[in-house]
């Protein structure tokens, strides 16, 4: 195993953003795990198979290919998707797939794979519990509900999106719950990670924090 860094937690913890620039300043290669959820997501859409057709779905996954490369383009089945698994159909079936054991044990091949022999930082859910138990790194990235609610709202805001803050703190609320009770691989902080709240720093001073971190190992 290569060099290893896992970023877990809450959705709107700031993973993504982080992941990238803490990648950018070490020279990590960016993983984004949930982005191969959604790429199962879309394909179920992609052929109109529904969450409960397991066998259709298992028949799909015997044939699926998730590139990702160093500039953060994604391809499903060679067709670029990386705006596509973002939009609002793939953001409402991704959860419930992530919950299927078929899916999870099929991307946890993929994701060890596109990690194999590089020097990584890979963020999720699962990282440093499942993908990678022996990571160089782990850290547990939280926030509020609230906080990240509040963050989200404002994303939306620049993006033109209209949306109401009870709603969006009760969708984080209910993804929270479905994410960290799930049977398989739920999200939960691995013993050796180290916890960071980011709900009162701002993104410099996370980035900064886990950079430091990772020099000192
Ligand atoms: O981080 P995201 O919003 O793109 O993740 C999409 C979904 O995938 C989210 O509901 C949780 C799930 N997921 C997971 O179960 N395990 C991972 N390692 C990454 C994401």
């Amino acid at each position: 195993m290569a060099f290893v860094v896992a970023i877990d937690g809450p959705a709107g913890a700031g993973k993504g953003t982080i992941t990238k620039l803490v990648g950018e300043k070490l020279g990590l290669v960016n993983i984004d795990t949930g982005a191969t959820f959604r790429c199962v997501a879309l394909n179920m859409i992609q052929e109109n198979i529904q969450i409960q057709e397991e066998e259709k779905i298992q028949k799909m996954l015997d044939k699926i290919q998730i590139e990702m490369y160093p500039d953060g383009k994604i391809f499903l089945n060679g067709k670029e998707v990386t705006h596509r698994i973002r939009e609002n159909d793939v953001n409402r079936l991704v959860s419930p797939v992530s919950v299927l054991p078929v899916v999870r044990n099929k991307l946890l091949e993929v994701q060890r794979s596109i990690a194999e022999g590089k020097n990584v930082i890979m963020e999720g859910r699962d990282i440093g519990t499942v993908v990678f138990p022996n990571a160089n790194v782990k850290i547990y990235l939280d926030a509020t509900a609230e906080e990240r609610a509040r963050r989200r709202v404002l994303q939306n805001q620049e993006k033109g999106i209209e949306c109401s803050y009870d709603e969006v703190l009760q969708g984080i609320k209910d993804r929270d719950k479905r994410d960290s009770t799930r049977e398989i691989a739920p999200l939960k902080r691995a013993d050796d990670a180290i916890y960071i709240d980011s709900t009162n720093l701002n993104i410099n001073e996370v980035v900064d924090k886990i950079v430091e971190i990772i020099k000192n190992v």
